[in-house]
């Protein structure tokens, strides 16, 4: 039978090479925190419990981890100070309890880059090796300040040495510390009581329980890891912007291999979750985050911000459109111009035309605004037409109210609905009616004032300002 597995993810640091009032692991990378991205791979192996350590900014560092995977049972545990990444796995060991006889494994909540297929991988290999430790280790291009990886002189792992406790011929080793570690824990429990603070930083490196684990004599396995990239943490912004390029010019690739037009794919911001169906062409300048999906051959003519949006087959976003949680379906026609905010269902072949605002608003198939409108909290029928510069009047001051509106009317230009209404199937509204009722299926309704006439008025008006400063600019003649 395999062995139970715990996991421990450290995000109690500042991170303070990123000059940062927000702690690190709560930057975005592609639009994601790093900690959620840190968590889900870790996630994917199902381990009980998930021990989260945090400190810096404990509360917002949680609530990021529980929005991040709210199904999984996690717990946190507090590292008073920062003392080092040794001080935080004692933490978690103290959260995981005496009693957890399986493996515990550790991972970092700044490495937004592993692959769940690959932490698989580095487990089956712990377990098939009979390692009592092991811990991932690579080869990148740059080691940096990584740990380095010391074998002795058969080969076998000696010990990792922070960079910055190394001599040169130390830091001349290619091969470093990934900082990924699966242990017994009864072994991890024995070396982490062990570790001391006697080194340059003065703090405890949980790196040293692999000295230990060697002096108790038990079998450490350094897994190798297939691509170093997986491995990159954030210190920096410079580090993060460089791997945020480097995310994107993955995520277009593979987009591009699977029949997705990106105009210019270096302003193609889109994020790793999002799905782009085969023919969509993407302009220039478009953001596309969370769990989008782009229907097949959906053009997004540029400029656009989409954040949890649903685009249904052959629709055409039009330059300059902003659109969250929401969904448009198929072929619809949507901007320029247009703020489609969450709650919006378009349910296909609708319009939504230049300077319209959109909020919890239910179109059905066939429906337009073509211009200038706000839909809050409105549901309307199909085939029914909004004119320009309509209103949907839904905040009191206190509560939100709700306008329905029936199928195959047509609501004239300047129309306000002080909701709640209703208005009924196949209704004219008249331009420029105030509706404060409802109105029955079938009707005409009209509010608007009777138009009176005051013949030669402008004539006696211009008279009246003969002398005034700006009279001459009406001049017959100019
Ligand atoms: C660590 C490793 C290094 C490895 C590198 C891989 C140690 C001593 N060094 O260095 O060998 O090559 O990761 O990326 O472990 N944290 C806490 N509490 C603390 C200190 C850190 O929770 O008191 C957390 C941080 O929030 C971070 C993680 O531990 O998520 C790693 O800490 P960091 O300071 O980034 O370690 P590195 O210097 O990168
Ligand atoms: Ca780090």
């Amino acid at each position: 039978m395999e062995p139970q597995l715990a996991a421990v993810v450290l995000a109690a640091g500042l991170g303070s090479r990123m000059r940062s009032e927000r702690a690190k692991v709560l930057h975005e990378i592609a639009g994601r925190a790093l900690l959620a991205r840190a968590l889900e791979p870790i996630a994917s192996l199902a381990p009980a419990p998930i021990v989260v350590v945090v400190g810096y900014q404990a509360e917002a560092v949680e609530a990021a981890a529980r929005a991040a995977l709210p199904q999984a049972g996690m717990r946190f545990a507090r590292q008073a100070e920062q003392r080092g990444t040794g001080d935080a796995a004692r933490t978690a060991l103290d959260a995981i309890g005496p009693d957890f006889g399986g493996e515990i494994l550790i991972g970092c909540g700044d490495m937004p880059l592993i692959a769940a297929a690959t932490l698989g991988a580095f487990v089956r290999a712990h377990r098939a090796a009979g390692a009592a430790l092991s811990f991932i280790s690579a080869e990148p291009d740059d080691p940096a300040a990584y740990g380095r990886v010391v074998r002795d002189a058969s080969g076998a792992v000696a010990a990792i040495v922070e960079a910055r406790d190394a001599t040169p011929a130390t830091l001349a080793l290619g091969e470093i510390n990934a900082g990924v570690y699966l242990a017994e824990a009864a072994l991890l429990r024995a070396a982490i009581g062990e570790l001391r603070a006697d080194n340059a930083q003065h703090e405890y490196y949980l790196t040293d329980i692999v000295a230990i684990a060697r002096r108790r004599g038990v079998r450490i396995h350094a897994w190798r890891a297939p691509a170093a990239a997986e491995f990159a943490g954030v210190n920096s912004r410079e580090e993060m912007a460089r791997m945020e390029e480097s995310i994107r010019q993955n995520i277009n690739r593979r987009l591009m291999a699977a029949g997705v037009t990106l105009i210019d794919p270096a302003t193609a911001y889109i994020a790793p979750e999002a799905e782009i169906g085969r023919d969509a062409v993407i302009g220039p300048n478009v953001r596309i985050l969370g769990r989008s999906r782009i229907g097949a051959g959906v053009v997004i003519e540029g400029t656009a911000w989409l954040d949890g949006v649903v685009v249904g087959e052959r629709s055409r976003l039009k330059i300059c459109v902003r659109a969250e949680n929401c969904e448009i379906g198929p072929d619809c026609e949507i901007g320029p111009f247009a703020n489609l905010r969450e709650g919006t269902a378009l349910e296909g072949h609708n319009r939504i035309g230049n300077f319209v605002e959109t909020k919890k608003a239910r179109l059905g198939r066939g429906s337009k605004a073509s211009h200038l409108s706000y839909l809050g909290d409105a549901i309307i029928g199909r085939e029914t037409n909004i004119g320009c510069g309509v209103i949907t009047v839904n905040y009191d001051g206190y509560d939100k109210h709700v306008t329905k509106i029936g199928d195959r009317c047509m609501v004239g230009c300047d129309t306000q609905l002080i909701a709640p209404v209703t208005v009924g199937d196949d209704v004219y509204v008249a331009s420029g009616t105030t509706i404060v009722r409802d109105v029955a299926a079938g009707a005409l309704v009209v509010s608007q004032h009777p138009q009176r006439e005051k013949p030669g008025w402008t004539a006696a008006w211009r008279d009246r300002h003969a002398n005034h400063p700006k009279a001459q600019k009406h001049d017959a003649g100019e």
